[in-house]
């Protein structure tokens, strides 16, 4: 055990200490964990626990940022939205005019549901769309298919002359670029399942420009996601770029490059990453390549815009010590949010409220779910605060396949989400019930 000083770990705008008073009985202050201008414990009084807690501040001013790093290029941002589907999410955005990429009928249905307008602004990607997904889509009017097979290009073309409709399409194609990360979100290398191979794409682009209701008009590329290194972005896009060189010398007409998504964010460092940092060096690396080609940029960022504006806010429910090892056990599980159980991702976790006059120890100690697997764990020997039953932690960078990957696993009803935006908390999806679970079966 070490003595400390309270470590005031933030998200900055919107996840911030604040110093309070302790209340009208107690003396002293403490610091307290808001979410913009509000206290979190009061949220989650209100609310219950676990809770996902968004600010709505947030996630306007990454989308900003991100957006203008890219501002001496023709651009559409397309918010990918399996990394956090929420309505009241996906609204706010498209009332930026933020585009977005899909990869299920399910998730062009709620960008629909968020903004009819916003179809126009839509690519969808993906290694398996059914032809009842390619056909909602054409009937949408999206903005752009990724296409990522031989057959998928013939399928949507059977589709849309069914229709009577064209097909704007992208080869999503794997550039077989190495690109350091988890190995299961790693998606731009030969073995992978992922698109064609980038040899092979002028023969298949030769192909469809051959059928009447396709149309060529982009090349697509997605190398993996949670990539903080910037280098393989370019070196994708210098493939292709070489690619819409030879395609354009082919005869198509190529106006768009899908760059993908993928710019990871830092999930250990005390004080949060500096997305303008971050997002600044990725555009030139994405950019560079693409100096005098005279093309849209299309881009699919998921994680940059939304992982740090999310928290999972939870309760310790008891503490334990089994043969000298403590243990946090949380309301909140795996089922919850599985990124440490699935990837061995780090969340940094901090205590809703500290105190300031008694700089305590640090403990040593798990923190863990209630669900009956070794795997249900937020954090292993990590350093905190001594925290007594009943209070509060924050998960931190929880906005990004948190609440999207949650399950029902042991028939835990999932989390109720807010948002957040100055003073105001708005319920954006209820609490599920055990009921809502049982519903379905017979
Ligand atoms: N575009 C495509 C085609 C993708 O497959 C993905 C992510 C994105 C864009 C968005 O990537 P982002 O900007 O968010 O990195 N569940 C994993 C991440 C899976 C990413 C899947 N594809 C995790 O929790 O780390």
């Amino acid at each position: 055990m070490t003595s400390r000083s309270p470590n005031l770990i933030a998200r900055a705008p919107g996840f911030v200490y604040h110093k309070t008073k302790r209340g009208i009985f107690r003396r002293g202050e403490q610091f307290v964990l808001h979410c913009e201008d509000v206290a979190l414990p009061k949220v989650a009084e209100r609310y219950g626990t676990p809770l996902y807690v968004y600010s709505a501040t947030m996630i306007r001013d990454r989308y900003d940022t991100f957006d203008a790093a890219f501002r001496d290029l023709p651009h559409t941002l397309c918010y990918s939205v399996k990394a956090n589907s929420n309505l009241a999410i996906l609204r706010m955005l498209a009332k930026k005019g933020c585009g977005f990429d899909v990869v299920s009928g399910g998730e062009l249905e709620r960008v629909l549901v968020a903004d009819r307008k916003a179809a126009r602004n839509v690519v969808f990607s993906g290694v398996g769309k059914t032809r009842e997904e390619l056909t909602a889509a054409l009937k949408a009017g999206i903005m752009l298919f990724n296409v990522e097979s031989e057959s998928e290009l013939w399928a949507l073309a059977e589709c849309a002359v069914r229709l009577r409709k064209i097909a704007p399409i992208a080869l999503r194609v794997n550039p077989d670029v190495a690109a350091e990360t988890h190995p299961y979100i790693s998606t731009g290398l030969r073995k992978h399942k992922f698109g064609v191979p980038i040899r092979e794409a002028r023969a298949l682009y030769a192909q469809a420009s051959g059928a009447r209701n396709l149309k060529v008009c982009g090349v697509s590329v997605h190398i993996g996601s949670q990539i903080t290194d910037v280098a393989p972005f370019g070196e994708a896009m210098a493939r292709v770029a070489d690619l819409v060189r030879e395609l354009r010398r082919d005869g198509h007409r190529i106006d768009y490059i899908d760059g993908g998504g993928g710019l990871g964010i830092d999930y250990d460092t005390q004080n949060g990453e500096n997305l303008s940092l971050d997002v600044t060096a990725y555009a030139k690396a994405v950019t560079a390549p693409l100096r005098g080609l005279n093309i849209r940029l299309l881009l699919e960022p998921g994680r940059a815009i939304i992982g740090p504006a999310g928290i999972l806010l939870t309760s310790v429910v008891y503490r334990k010590t089994n043969d000298g090892k403590r243990f946090l056990v949380v309301d909140a599980a795996m089922n919850d949010l599985i990124r440490p159980a699935l990837y061995g991702a780090f969340h940094e976790i901090i205590p809703v409220v500290q105190n300031p006059e008694s700089p305590a120890r640090l403990e040593v100690t798990d923190i863990v779910g209630p669900v009956c697997e070794t795997g249900d764990f937020f954090a292993r020997d990590r350093e905190l605060p001594p925290v007594e039953e009943g209070e509060l932690l924050a998960i931190l960078d929880a906005g990004a396949y948190g609440m999207v990957l949650a399950s029902n696993y042991n028939t835990r009803p999932r989390a109720a989400e807010v948002l957040v935006s100055g003073k105001s908390v708005k319920v954006i999806r209820r609490r599920e019930k055990v009921s809502d679970l049982l519903r379905n079966e017979l």
